[in-house]
Formats: structure tokens, sequence, C-alpha cells
């Protein structure tokens, strides 16, 4: 991927010290926004959505990144393909609603309409030479794994096997594919999608910011894994590991799956994996404990386990014994960012009858209000003349290594681009 950076930028990300946070242009300049969205596109699989969404053929939604709108639709033959929401004519918008059912695409401009795999289908008044079955629309690429749609815009993606290889063990057995869309909200927060990230990997601030999920999870275990594996202090990581030993070998003669893993910078995914238990006694992460969803595992009991996969820094799910969280951070501006968490059940479970949406969203919901509320003081705080990048503490690890990631990518694609 080619990109081009202004003086400015460049010095920006030249003035940054590894362990400390990010330059403050780096959440607001333009051209570092959109360089962004493209290495994000471009090098990484992104989570959208889970396929339930788009149960028939013609069922179709937007995922809108950047000045980027692409159109994921089930085909005539059940697959879900995905296409860059530009007419091939002269590039209107074709799909207009966020989400929808439709028999063929049209564009609304002159007409021009699409069959659900792409291809020009009709296209009135052109000249005679004109060959129409020339004409498609733009491809991306798609890859599913357990029921979760992946995108990719690059003309040669990596590879997508490569990609999910280290989450099949993870989540085998627990449901995920044949689970269904329960509940989804949007949290649209006015930050830049690094800082949104930021906050996403680290549990340094849940005492001061999240009372209801800190009720929640074990104290020593948001010390230890608070944000995933290779998030928390070693110390705690010590202390926690006899508990977790206990309890992993419960989870294992049950059935279930158990281990974690974390990429390190150097990898160009940094994805990470882990399976944990939430608190003592609790056997799913809701308020109480108790479960709010039918078991949607294959182990027929209920271990209190939870599984994250964080797929890249924009894309991750948390999958509990009886409902999973899916969540999307997408950058929309320099500092506008969607946040979307997708509640999924048992793909047989029915609202009211045997899960109540307040009920399934109550953790996760508070909590990404009260992030919302952080991240955005935290880029007002960057936005400041007085703003000068911090230290990280050793809660923050994971964020460090990030930073790391973020800017190993940056330069890689500076130096293609000037290569
Ligand atoms: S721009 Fe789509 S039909 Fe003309
Ligand atoms: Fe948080």
């Amino acid at each position: 991927m080619a990109i081009t950076a202004s003086t400015h930028d460049l010095q920006a990300t030249r003035d940054w010290t590894p362990g400390h946070c990010l330059p403050q242009a780096l959440y607001q300049s333009d051209g570092i926004f959109r360089s962004d969205v493209q290495m994000l596109l471009d090098d990484q699989w992104l989570l959208v959505d889970h396929e339930s969404r788009i149960p028939n053929p013609g069922d179709y939604f937007l995922f809108e990144i950047g000045e980027e709108s692409i159109i994921v639709v089930r085909s005539r033959s059940g697959v879900v393909n995905a296409f860059h929401n530009v007419c091939r004519h002269r590039g209107s918008r074709i799909c207009l609603a966020p989400e929808g059912s439709k028999r063929i695409l049209t564009c609304p401009y002159h007409a021009w309409s699409y069959d659900l795999d792409g291809r020009l289908r009709a296209a009135h008044l052109m000249p005679e030479d004109f060959d129409r079955t020339k004409i498609s629309l733009e491809p991306v690429n798609i890859g599913v794994f357990e029921g979760l749609i992946f995108l990719n815009a690059a003309a040669a993606p990596p590879s997508f096997e490569e990609f999910v290889a280290p989450f099949h063990k993870l989540v085998r057995g627990q449901g995920v594919a044949t689970a269904k869309v329960g509940a989804r909200k949007l949290y649209p927060t006015q930050a830049n999608w690094k800082l949104v990230v930021e906050n996403f990997f680290e549990c340094y601030h849940c005492n001061t910011a999240h009372p209801t999920y800190c009720s929640v999870h074990d104290r020593m275990k948001m010390l230890a894994f608070g944000a995933g594996a290779g998030s928390g202090d070693d110390v705690a990581v010590q202390e926690y590991e006899e508990k977790l030993k206990i309890w992993e070998a419960r989870s294992a003669s049950l059935g279930y799956p158990t281990g974690m893993f974390a990429d390190g910078p150097e990898n160009p995914f940094f994805r990470s994996g882990n399976r944990l238990p939430i608190s003592d006694g609790a056997r799913t992460e809701s308020v109480d404990g108790n479960p709010v969803a039918p078991l949607m595992t294959a182990y027929g009991e209920f271990d209190g386990g939870q599984t994250g996969c964080v797929f890249n820094p924009v894309s991750a799910i948390l999958v509990n014994n009886d409902h999973a969280v899916i969540f999307r951070f997408t950058p929309r501006a320099p500092q506008s960012t969607d946040v979307e968490a997708i509640w999924i059940v048992r793909g047989d479970a029915r609202e009211s009858a045997d899960f109540r949406p307040e009920e399934l969203m109550r953790v996760w919901d508070t909590t990404l209000r009260e992030d919302k509320t952080i991240t955005e003081n935290n880029q007002k705080g960057v936005n400041s003349s007085a703003y000068r990048p911090g230290r990280y503490s050793t809660q923050e690890r994971r964020i460090s290594e990030f930073a790391d990631w973020y800017m190993g990518r940056r330069e890689q694609c500076l130096e293609q681009s000037a290569a």
C-alpha cells in the first residue's frame, strides 16, 4: 500500500518515544487518518458482523469506514459477497439505506442495475460497443469464520486461513457459528480510533471508570489480564496463575478449550486470545453472574469461562457460555469512531421468553457508555497545546505494544511508498 505523508506528519512519527503515548498529530491529522484507514482495509481482516444479520438472499448491510462504503450482501446461492458501494457508471453510491433486502442492486442515479454477485445486468441507452458483461462492482475480499464475517480490500489479501488459525481451538464448540444477533447498539465516539483502541487495550482505568464491570470480574484477574493476554502486570499474572490452573483443569474436564496467546508487535495482525473465568461462582458476564440467555456451548454445562479474541486492534469478540459480544471500533473521521457492540445468543433463543435484550446488554452497555465519556475527554486533552505524550504503566503493556505495532506498520508503509 502506498501512502503519502506531509513533512509535519513525518516529523510526528519521528517524535515518538517507545513506552510513551503517541504524538498529538497522530490523533488529529487528516492525512494520517486516511493512511490509517487504508492500512486497516488492506493489511487486516476486519470483523464486520455476524452472518445471521443477513439470513436470506438479497439481505445486505453497509460497512462504512473513513470515506469508504462497502455493501455486504447474501447472494442467490447463499454465499456472502462484498462490493465497494460505488457505481461503475459515474460513481454514485448504490445502496443508500444502512441495511435492507434487494433482488438486484439498482443505482439511484441512472438506474444501472447489478446482480447480487456484482455483475452488471442492465444499463440503458449505452453505445453499441459497450460490453456490459465486462462490468462488475469492485469486489472486496470476504472471509467467514464461525459465522463471523471479515473483510479485506487489498488486491492481494493476507491469507484468511493463516489469520484465523490461532482462534480455531479457543472458540470451538461454543456455538458462535450457529448463534443469532440478539441486540446491537452504536456508541458514536468523538475521538480518534487509536484512543478508542488504546482504552480497550488496558484495564488500568477499570477501577476508576467501571464500577459495574469491576463488580462482575475477579479483581486479581483484572490486574493480570484485564484487557486480555499480555495486558497486565507480571506480578499479578504470577499471583493469579494458581487459581487459573485449578479453573482450567475443571473446564478441560468438561471438554472446554483452555489457553492463551498474544502476537507481538512485529506480527502484522496483532491478534490475541484467551479463556479465563469471569469470577468465583459466576456462570456468565452478567450483573449477578446468572445466565441471561440459554446455554450456547456444546459442553452441556456452564464453566463460567469467557473466551476473548482480539482479531486485530479494531475487531474483537468476548464469548461467554450463554452469549457473546462482538466489538467493532470503526474509524469514521480523524476524531470520530463508530464503536459498535453486537450481542449474539443461541440461534433458537426467543426474545422475551429466553432472553431480554436490556438484561443481555447491561454489563457492556454500561461499560461502553462509560468508555465513550472517558475517551472523548481523553481526545479533548490530547487536542490541547499542553498535551505531551506520557509514560505507560505496567497495566498498559498491551497499549505500549500496540503503539510499537502501529508505528512499525506506519514505518513500513512509508518505506514502501518511498521505494
Ligand atoms: S452513476 Fe450509477 S447509474 Fe449513473
Ligand atoms: Fe473501559
